[in-house]
């Protein structure tokens, strides 16, 4: 429940060199998801290195909400008691997803096939966000929203009593519509598809398989076809959450950008549909390595080695890879403002609807900081000034975005003077520990207030 707190400025400077070991917190996508396939299979699921960040801890709160039993064992170690398929019961307060649009998404998806009443609020970031996305296919299952003008919440959802399979091609790369759709399928009878043009994160298709459900993936003219047996009974699993790579980001970001440095990062999930920013970063010469490869948990895991790369050069980011990197753009822009030339990313549309508008808030802050960049509606370019020639000194805002807030405390770290954001409070949604974290590798970031 980010965003209700007082804000807490933050700023960071120029350190030296940055050395160690990062262990990063687990994945908050797979998190979510362990918690809400949890929470829907018959008997106890078993959860090691859960994310214990905000967004999941609402999560966590709403499927106790619906009925489910959720217990933190201790040390990362969770068990979820389900209720079953179509199992969830009526929640008798407002569901508040807090900051996560993904946390809100797929358990609308979840309840929407269940004949069950629920309202949905969040902080002032995810009340903004667009609903549409997920309650017009969910409609097509028959279920009913009603919520604020634009589609926004808060918004009640009525669950479908007689609820009907779907055949939906999602309209733009998210992997939140395509589970939300999933998810409700599973208490819908008959096949449910889902189709999307463009790969984006397959969490959900791999822990659905997981649970026990039937579901195959297809690659055809159309997209990925994903087809859905509707009505199974999900048997519970034990699930290791493998380190996110969404936070590694942060870490090796700066491990690249300030002098000297050599920073390993254990044990990170390196899904395809995911790992694109570490591909863009060896491209534009990162001296990025994945050792001691391996498969935890039916998830591609690595160990990162990244070391200060001096001759980084601008590229243009092949779009087809936009879904695999959606989150780290951010970070990916400040990277490019220490390499020489142009960095261009295209086809970026959904960054403008993420927790914040985040072209538009990187490349304010990008700018205040002396960093030339243009951007259009689904593109931007930033124009590189080669390390030690970043000014910096500026204040940024970070829009209640943890990322965001990460970036520009990344910024600080190798930019000339100093760079502060107005609220560093969001950073705890999905890495809690980045403060210490990023201290015990010889950051200097500060509390200013
Ligand atoms: C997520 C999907 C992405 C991503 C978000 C997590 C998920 O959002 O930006 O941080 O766990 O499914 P979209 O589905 O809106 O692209």
């Amino acid at each position: 429940m980010s965003g209700h707190g007082t804000p807490i400025p933050m700023s960071s400077a120029n350190c030296g060199p940055l050395t160690g070991t990062a262990d990063v917190p687990g994945d908050k996508s797979i998190s979510h998801r362990a918690l809400i396939l949890g929470a829907m299979a018959v008997g106890e699921t078993r959860i090691n290195g859960l994310l214990e960040g905000e967004d999941v801890l609402d999560t966590a709160r709403a499927m106790r909400a619906f009925g489910a039993e959720v217990t933190d064992l201790g040390g990362g170690a969770w068990s979820v008691h389900g209720v079953g398929v179509g199992g969830f019961a009526e929640p008798e307060a407002v569901i508040d997803c807090g900051n996560s649009g993904t946390g809100v998404r797929l358990i609308m998806g979840a309840m929407a096939t269940t004949p069950i009443a629920a309202t949905f609020t969040g902080d002032a970031s995810l009340n903004k966000r667009p609903m549409a996305r997920v309650t017009d296919p969910l409609a097509l299952f028959g279920a009913q929203a009603v919520g604020r003008a634009g589609g926004r919440l808060p918004m009640t959802i009525v669950g479908a009593a007689a609820p009907a399979p779907v055949r939906y091609t999602v309209p733009m790369p998210s992997a939140q519509v395509k589970s939300a759709v999933l998810l409700a399928g599973l208490n819908a009878p008959g096949q449910t598809v889902v189709i999307e043009r463009e790969a984006t994160r397959d969490h959900t298709e791999r822990m659905l398989a997981g649970f026990g459900a039937q579901i195959r993936t297809e690659d055809t003219d159309e997209g990925r076809v994903i087809t859905l047996t509707g009505q199974p009974e999900l048997s519970p699993q034990t699930i290791a959450v493998p380190r996110d790579p969404s936070s590694a980001a942060f870490p090796v970001c700066a491990a690249l950008i300030v002098p000297g440095s050599d920073v390993l990062v254990p044990g990170i999930g390196l899904n395809p549909t995911r790992a694109g920013l570490f591909t863009t970063l060896r491209e534009m010469g990162a001296d990025l390595t994945y050792e001691n490869e391996r498969e935890e948990g039916g998830e591609p895991v690595a160990d990162l080695r990244a070391r200060f790369s001096p001759d980084l050069k601008g590229i243009e980011v092949d779009p087809a890879r936009a879904a695999s990197m959606i989150d780290e753009y951010p970070v990916l822009s400040v990277v490019a403002a220490f390499a020489d030339g142009a960095t261009v990313m295209r086809g970026v549309a959904e960054l403008r609807v993420k927790e914040s508008d985040r072209i538009e808030a990187m490349a304010t802050g990008l700018r205040a900081n002396g960093v030339e960049v243009e951007d259009g509606e689904d593109w931007w370019i930033v124009h590189g000034r080669g390390h030690g020639n970043v000014p910096g000194g500026a204040s940024c805002a970070s829009h209640l975005d943890h990322r965001i807030a990460m970036s520009f405390l990344i910024l600080g770290m190798a930019a000339n003077a100093p760079v502060s954001v107005d609220d560093g409070g969001p950073i705890a949604t999905s890495f809690p520990i980045f403060e210490p974290l990023m201290a015990r590798l010889g950051a200097d970031i500060s509390r200013t207030a």
